[in-house]
């Protein structure tokens, strides 16, 4: 039915799009038995899929990227659609505007997206009020991606994380360090060694003082080399950082079919989807490999069909996340990626 849909919801600015979906998920709040519904026929429970990582008990390993539910209004009826978890933000620590629409484009050739969206979101504050409110019916491991604001400089971005950790602690169940998003000037320069150790020390050392151990994991862009991934690691490993997101959104244009005059309409921005999917899974296995598998790493870029879910986790990927998958292959995407690893594990299972 969505292949249906999707040439009208492709019509509309994905902006847009994006913004009625949320609200029809809002709208199923006050619809009885909507949820429901949603669950039963978009969930797939099955023992095999379930998994610990970083100490937490997910029931499966599909997530949903940030970056779709920014402000963490729609968590829950999220979760109806069958996620294992669910990643909220980036979010900083004051609310900010973002970049100037348009920021959103569709590649269809490509199955791909560029955004320029530039961390929008409604502040720390705001975000974990909006966790709050709706704790108690929460079923789904819910991550919190903070980031710094736009306005502050790097020099200064240790305070930021810090800040954003603080207000979202007793919200979310790990968090994520975004370093690594290509729409706010200078952001990924926090990538390198010293900037980095910074922030990392400032957000576990403010873990310190918390009674719940909350993991923190760093999100990588797919743009660093092998030596600068080599650089980050042991950095993760000096401040025991408990695992990677591999990867965030990527500023590389190589091999498109999207015509260089489109690009060049759209403002420049981070490219998701298909396109990478061959550098999500080739970095996936460098870092497995470099780190004996000891580091838990969430394979996020370029799951597009049941299959590359499958070959990230087989890979090296403890997890996976999706966002562009989920924009062309509509809500059911989740069960039939589940599906596939359900039957896949049971046949290993048998076989061994
Ligand atoms: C419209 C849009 C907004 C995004 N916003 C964020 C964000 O705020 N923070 C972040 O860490 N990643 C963000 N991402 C990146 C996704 O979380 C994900 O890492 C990336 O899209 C690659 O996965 P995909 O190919 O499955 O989309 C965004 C992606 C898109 C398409």
């Amino acid at each position: 039915m969505y292949t249906q849909l999707r040439p009208v919801l492709f019509w509309i600015a994905p902006e847009t799009t994006h913004r009625l979906t949320i609200e029809l998920l809002h709208l199923l709040r006050y619809i009885p038995l909507s949820k429901w519904i949603m669950q039963r026929n978009l969930s797939y429970d099955d023992p095999s899929l379930t998994r610990e990582v970083f100490g937490l008990k997910f029931k499966n390993p599909v997530g949903l990227a940030a970056g779709f539910d920014k402000n963490a209004e729609v968590v829950n009826e999220l979760s109806c659609m069958g996620f294992g978890f669910i990643e909220i933000g980036s979010v900083t620590p004051l609310s900010q505007q973002g970049n100037p629409k348009p920021r959103v484009f569709r590649l269809p050739k490509d199955r791909a997206i560029v955004n320029h969206m530039g961390i929008n979101n409604a502040g720390a504050a705001a975000v974990a009020k909006n966790l709050k409110r709706h704790s108690r019916r929460r079923r789904v491991i819910v991550g919190g991606n903070i980031s710094k604001n736009s306005a502050t400089p790097n020099t200064a971005a240790a305070a930021d994380y810090e800040r954003a950790f603080v207000k979202l602690y007793d919200s979310v169940d790990y968090f994520v360090i975004n370093v690594s998003c290509p729409n706010v000037e200078n952001l990924r320069g926090l990538q390198d060694s010293e900037q980095l150790r910074g922030i990392v020390e400032a957000v576990t050392e403010q873990r310190k003082y918390h009674d719940t151990y909350k993991p923190v994991l760093l999100k990588l862009s797919p743009d660093l080399s092998a030596t600068q991934i080599e650089e980050v690691l042991t950095l993760v490993f000096e401040y025991g950082l408990d695992g990677l997101v591999v990867a965030n959104t990527t500023t590389r244009r190589e091999d498109l079919c999207t015509p260089p005059a489109t690009l060049s309409r759209m403002a420049s921005g981070g490219l998701s989807g298909a396109p990478l999917l061959a550098n999500t899974m080739g970095m996936v296995r460098y870092i497995a490999t470099l780190t004996k598998h000891q580091l838990p790493i969430i394979a996020s870029g370029g799951v597009m069909n049941e299959d590359d879910a499958l070959q990230l986790l087989n890979a090296g990927a403890s997890l996976v996340q999706i966002y562009t998958g989920l924009i062309y292959n509509g809500p059911g995407f989740v069960k039939r990626i589940l599906k596939r690893l359900g039957t896949s594990y049971r046949l290993v299972t048998k076989k061994s």
